[in-house]
């Protein structure tokens, strides 16, 4: 078996897996304001960016061809009424890539979690004695709330109601792909029927298909400030104790009209990666999330505290390689990724 293993020539002759710029999708976590850069304190080296920064950081974006682009809100109300704002930072924000950048693909988060008041990824039924987050009235977010372990209901339809408004903002203002993420059943059906009776028959649907309620989220949601005020995610996003569930998920999609499917967390759902592409012909898309990240990133700071930058080492950058590299192994075809950039730059160098 040896001779195969010999030199790099040898094994880069007979390797199954490749791992390419054009695979990796681009995350950016976009605020309002002029010259914002602010490091979100649990993922090394992933920032708060205002739309300037943007457009300046994916001057070095080696070839990334690719943007998933979520919104920080400043203002949430019960209902997150900013996230389909014409005006809006991710709707700015799509405007102003667009027109430095047309070979760039655009994707866009479409979800209410940044946006609502409570943090809930839909419309609340009713909120037991917390009525003054439901009434639709803008206000700020309430960090004091003792309910903690209330578990609201989640309205489904009227909540589809309101991504079809994001979804259709977001198309308006030029992306190529929405992302409908808030686990609600219909949600691709419904944002597919919106954007083709609007002249929006090109945008596709990246549909976060088999998203779990993970404990890997929270990095992302410091990031947001998307946490949820009260209960939890778990009666609409995966259980994940399932697998077969998460067939029926991505299948459903699949017949809605989804363009590409999403496995979300990646490098603790493998198997379901793997399983969906056993089992689908279909681009199927691996998010790596920030909790993935932010464990091996924090790692790979730790081993570099005397430098001054924070950057991985280049010894560990083989590290950063193997996680993606595993995570196509598995079947995924795209993966989402905060280190994008970096692996973008050193796949480049080691061509
Ligand atoms: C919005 C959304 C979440 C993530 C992507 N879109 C958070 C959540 O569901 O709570 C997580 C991404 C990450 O952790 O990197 N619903």
């Amino acid at each position: 078996m040896r001779r195969l293993r010999k030199n790099q020539l040898t094994r880069n002759l007979v390797a199954e897996t490749d791992l390419s710029v054009g695979n990796l999708i681009l995350p950016y976590f976009v605020v309002e304001g002029r010259n914002v850069k602010k490091e979100i304190k649990s993922m090394p080296s992933v920032y708060h960016l205002s739309i300037d920064n943007v457009l300046k950081d994916l001057e070095e974006a080696y070839g990334i061809k690719a943007v998933l682009l979520f919104g920080v809100a400043n203002t949430k109300d019960a209902i997150g009424s900013q996230a389909y704002n014409k005006n809006g930072t991710v709707q700015k924000a799509i405007k102003a890539i667009k027109k430095k950048y047309k070979d760039l693909i655009i994707m866009t988060d479409v979800c209410l979690c940044g946006y609502t008041s409570h943090g809930h990824c839909g419309i609340l039924k009713s909120a037991n004695g917390l009525s003054f987050m439901v009434d639709g009235k803008k206000k700020k977010r309430s960090h004091k709330l003792s309910a903690i372990n209330y578990q609201p209901e989640i309205n489904n339809d009227k909540t589809l109601k309101v991504l079809c408004k994001i979804a259709l903002s977001h198309a308006e203002a030029g992306a190529d792909f929405v992302a409908p993420s808030a686990m609600m059943d219909r949600q691709v059906k419904v944002i597919r029927e919106t954007l083709d009776n609007n002249g929006f028959k090109d945008v596709g649907i990246l549909a976060y298909s088999a998203k779990y309620a993970s404990n890997f989220y929270e990095p992302f949601r410091e990031a947001l400030d998307s946490a949820p005020q009260f209960g939890d995610r778990k009666s609409y996003q995966m259980d994940y104790r399932n697998s077969d569930e998460a067939l029926r998920e991505i299948k459903q999609d699949i017949d809605e009209g989804a363009d590409i499917v999403m496995v979300k967390p990646a490098l603790a759902y493998l198997d379901i990666i793997y399983r969906a592409k056993q089992k689908f012909n279909i681009p199927i898309a691996a998010y790596n999330v920030s909790g993935e990240y932010a464990m091996i990133s924090q790692w790979l700071m730790g081993n570099n505290k005397d430098k001054k930058n924070h950057k991985p080492s280049a010894i560990n950058h083989q590290l950063v390689l193997e996680v993606l590299t595993s995570i196509k192994r598995a079947g995924a075809d795209l993966i989402i990724t905060y280190w994008a950039k970096e692996a973008a730059k050193w796949l480049k160098d080691s061509r």
